[in-house]
């Protein structure tokens, strides 16, 4: 079997850690998110991946090669975005027969196994993956009959439209006529217009619940839960380094001072210095090449690699992208999150969802509470 990924998004919500970096391609526990997804082919007997891609689509062949895990990796890439649908329709020439599709940004441990299986015994045109969530309304609501079918498909409704909290976990599995149904070279949606329209057609178009491990990482508050999930095995999947003590995972050439301590869940990338003081309260992710100072915390928090944290910071529910600095004394908390190449003078206090953007400079004690 092969799958499609839809990899070719923006990633404006997740910005401005996706301005240099597609967001299939963050670090989650230092790797390539898209890494999950190939282990997720690899699991469940799919030997072949087509990328979809759009936005920095150079990137992709760097950080996957053509082939990982021993799945085939293919990139298909499209000049103007073609939507979701769209971008599926450009990717026509590599599937054949019935095919898997999946959201990029999106982590899960169902069992795509069954779900082809159930996909077969309805003779389904497209079963659609749903996956139960507290708040329907950024998502894709699917409501469906007695039989599993699918009676409506509403895209990010409010709460008063959406009719059931069951909604689209981004993995399909669909039959190769309907590619038919897609017109080639102009945007089109599976969302917005093919499966409202296949549906309103009286197509077989069926749902398979399950309540496996479900995320999708498009927003601060997401991508960091993915790190928590997956260190704290919510998500089982591996942690690069060696397990030094339960639930500590350290890379080569990590360098913890002895009057540092670190509290699992943790993983540390190749070559990060913690100094002393420092404390790392788990669930933390921190890459490679990272310099923690001295009496500096961090919990709930992930750094992406050669991250500088001067002494003395507080470092509590954030995201710091690649290469920026921190200097003393710097609190960064509430969903804060800096921008790859930033950096942070002396005495700064960022909260409240606060994003600094790529290679800004923010001068001593600029920002405070
Ligand atoms: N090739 C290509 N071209 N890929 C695209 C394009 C495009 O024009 N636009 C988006 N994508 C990719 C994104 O990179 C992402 O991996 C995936 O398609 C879904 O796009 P998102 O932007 O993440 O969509 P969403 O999260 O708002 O909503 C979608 O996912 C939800 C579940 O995670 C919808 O499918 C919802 O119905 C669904 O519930
Ligand atoms: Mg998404």
């Amino acid at each position: 079997m092969k799958a499609v990924a839809l990899v070719g998004g923006q990633g404006t919500r997740l910005r401005p850690l996706t301005f240099r970096t597609p967001k299939p391609l963050l670090p989650l526990v230092n790797r390539p998110l898209l890494e999950f997804v190939v282990e997720r082919c690899k699991r469940n007997e799919i030997s072949d991946l087509v990328l979809s891609t759009n936005y920095l689509p150079d990137l992709f062949r760097v950080a996957l090669g053509d082939s990982l895990f021993g799945v085939e990796i293919e990139y298909i890439h499209e000049l103007d975005a073609l939507g979701t649908a769209g971008g599926v329709k450009n990717c026509e020439g590599a599937v054949d027969g019935t095919f898997y599709v999946f959201n990029g940004d999106v982590l899960t441990g169902l069992d795509l196994v069954r779900m082809l299986e159930f996909h077969r015994s309805k003779g389904a045109a497209v079963t659609l993956y749903l996956t139960p969530v507290e708040d329907p309304r950024a998502y894709g609501v699917v409501p469906l009959d007695d039989d599993g079918r699918v009676t409506a498909f509403i895209e990010k409704p409010s709460l008063a439209d959406a009719p059931t909290n069951m909604i689209n976990g981004g993995v399909y599995i669909i039959e190769p006529e309907i590619l038919a149904e897609i017109p080639r070279d102009e945007p089109y949606s599976f969302e917005r217009q093919l499966f409202p329209d296949l549906v309103a057609g009286g197509a077989p178009i069926y749902g398979y619940e399950s309540d496996a491990y479900w995320i999708d990482i498009g927003t601060p508050e997401k991508y960091l839960q993915a790190h928590l999930d997956v260190l704290t095995g919510a998500l089982q999947a591996e942690i690069p380094g060696e397990e030094i003590t339960p639930g500590v995972w350290v890379a080569g050439g990590v360098e913890i001072d002895e009057g540092a301590s670190v509290t699992a869940p943790a993983v540390i990338g190749d070559g990060t210095r913690v100094e002393a003081g420092a404390r790392l309260e788990g669930p933390v992710s921190i890459g490679a090449g990272c310099v923690i100072g001295a009496n500096t915390s961090i919990t709930r928090s992930a750094l992406a690699d050669g991250v500088e944290i001067g002494r003395s910071c507080t470092i509590e529910n954030a995201l710091i992208g690649e290469a920026s600095v921190v200097e003393q004394e710097c609190t960064i908390a509430e969903l804060a999150v800096v921008g790859p190449g930033a950096s942070i003078s002396e005495g700064n206090e960022l909260r409240r969802g606060m994003r600094v953007w790529p290679d800004v400079e923010v001068g001593p004690s600029s920002i405070q509470f």
